[in-house]
């Protein structure tokens, strides 16, 4: 093997991962460079450095006094109430939509998660949740990025981060339904990196066979680096975007490239816009926009206890009441600087199940099956949002906006999330004055319409009728 430098054994030995060393000379040459490169690549030292100040606290500790100096939003851009607020939406829509028409939006979807909760073994995207027709959550992406692209006669490019754990899957699935119709030059994928796992006792790097690290997704936040490493930030520089709609795979009735959101994003000169909901409860599963030291920044759900979660303030209202929908718009100029600068996001710790092997290949049986013997370190986006000096929080409608798949039963489930679109399609027939049964199974496609109006104006034109859209 090529020696590793004097620097790179000092390192090793200063991370406390001595047992690396044996392996390193065991494994052939070309393996060992191999993992040496993914370690340094990782920034190991950093990566034992988060396990080491995550150890240094009780698993059940609130992370930091953050949660207790946050405060709730200040400046929100609410729903309308007024006709007042009705005409700044209108131009902010109008504005978004100058925006869309010249060329200057692209949509990046996140789909690198490896969707436990769900119990899904494929790629999310891949999730058919349409619910007559089973579309997947990709193909209500695709159309309704089609019918953008359509509506205001501009390219609009789709960029899918996709991780080791869904690249392939999701490539091979898009090859199979032709690009849902869109034009492959238009749909840009692009893998986020991977972090080695740790051993939650020793801060040891996991191996899932000998000589290869245990892998994985290194977070949404791997984002940044996996634009700039890919060639698309420049691509799209070149391109002349200038806002990027970002979204997560998970929520089929995110409106894409919202012109509303990029109305007022681009209106306000916003660095990150962020689209929130009011939580339903304390407890629900979202991180909250907050601001600490005037700045705006999301607390995570996991890092708050349900006291600190249910805190509320001089006016009676939760101070986490802001859920991330985790719909953004980010200004290319900014995530640029973020990736050019040294300054990099946060290392967030899980403590999970990991499967591992000794040095000959035995697997390691877990000291403890009811305690995760590893932990694993992800970046999060939202991590960007203190670094930015115009921020913006939008409010949206959340039974339009947000109904995510997360869950196999209950809340955020797909049984839930199908009746939201069964409910939207049903909502927006009536406007459209058709007559419908209270339980008819009815669905949308956004090639039929992208909203309500859309699909009234086409009603009235004789374009579209009520069994256009019956499922039964
Ligand atoms: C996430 C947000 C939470 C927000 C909620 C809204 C985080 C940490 N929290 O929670 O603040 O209120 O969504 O629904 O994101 N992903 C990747 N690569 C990864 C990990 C995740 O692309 O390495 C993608 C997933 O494919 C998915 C999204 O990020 O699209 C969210 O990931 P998930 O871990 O399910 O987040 P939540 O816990 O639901």
């Amino acid at each position: 093997m090529s020696e590793p430098t004097p620097e790179t054994l000092q390192m090793l030995s200063r991370c406390g991962q001595q047992p690396l060393l044996q392996i390193l000379d065991q494994l052939p040459a070309a393996e060992a460079d191999q993992l040496l490169q993914i370690l340094l690549d990782a920034d190991l030292e950093m990566l034992v450095q988060a396990w080491r100040n995550a150890d240094a606290e009780p698993v059940t500790a609130p992370k930091s006094n953050r949660a207790e100096t946050a405060s709730a939003p200040a400046n929100v851009v609410w729903q309308p109430q007024s006709e007042q607020d009705h005409q700044r939406w209108i131009q902010a829509t109008a504005a978004g939509e100058e925006e869309l028409s010249a060329g200057n939006v692209a949509v990046i979807t996140v789909a690198g998660g490896q969707g436990t909760r769900l119990g899904f073994d494929q790629p999310k995207g891949m999730f058919p949740i349409g619910p007559h027709s089973g579309r997947t959550l990709f193909q209500i992406f695709a159309e309704q990025i089609q019918a953008r692209r359509q509506r205001y006669a501009a390219p609009i490019p789709w960029l899918i981060m996709t991780s080791s754990a869904t690249h392939s899957a999701t490539v091979e699935f898009f090859q199979q339904q032709a690009f849902f119709g869109l034009d492959q030059r238009t749909v840009h994928f692009f893998q986020q990196g991977s972090l080695p796992a740790l051993d939650a006792r020793t801060g040891q790097v996991l191996f899932a066979r000998p000589g290869v690290p245990a892998l994985s997704p290194d977070g949404h936040g791997g984002l940044l680096r996996a634009l700039k490493r890919s060639g698309l930030q420049q691509q799209m520089s070149e391109q002349g975007i200038r806002h990027l709609y970002y979204h997560q795979v998970d929520n089929p009735t995110a409106i894409v490239a919202d012109p509303a959101l990029i109305g007022f994003h681009n209106t306000h000169k916003s660095q990150l816009t962020t689209l929130v909901v009011s939580k339903t409860s304390p407890e629900e599963r979202m991180g909250a926009l907050v601001e600490i030291d005037g700045r705006t920044e999301i607390i995570e759900y996991s890092e708050l206890t349900p006291q600190q979660a249910a805190r509320k303030d001089s006016t009676g209202q939760w101070v986490f009441w802001a859920g991330n929908t985790a719909v953004h718009v980010f200004c290319p100029e900014f995530l640029q600087q973020l990736t050019n600068g040294d300054r990099n996001l946060p290392l967030h710790v899980a403590r999970k199940m990991v499967p591992c092997v000794d040095l000959q290949g035995q697997p390691v049986p877990a000291a403890d099956s009811a305690v995760p013997n590893a932990v694993k370190l992800e970046r999060f986006i939202f991590d960007a949002l203190p670094a930015a000096e115009r921020t913006l929080i939008v409010e949206g409608c959340r039974e339009r906006q947000f109904n995510p798949v997360k869950n196999a039963t209950g809340s955020d489930s797909a049984d839930t999330c199908r009746e939201a679109l069964n409910r939207i399609a049903g909502e927006w027939l009536r406007r459209a004055g058709l007559q419908l049964r209270s339980e008819a199974a009815v669905e949308v496609s956004p090639l039929q319409a992208l909203d309500a109006e859309q699909l009234s104006m086409r009603v009235a034109e004789g374009e579209l009728q009520l069994s256009d859209f019956l499922m039964d």
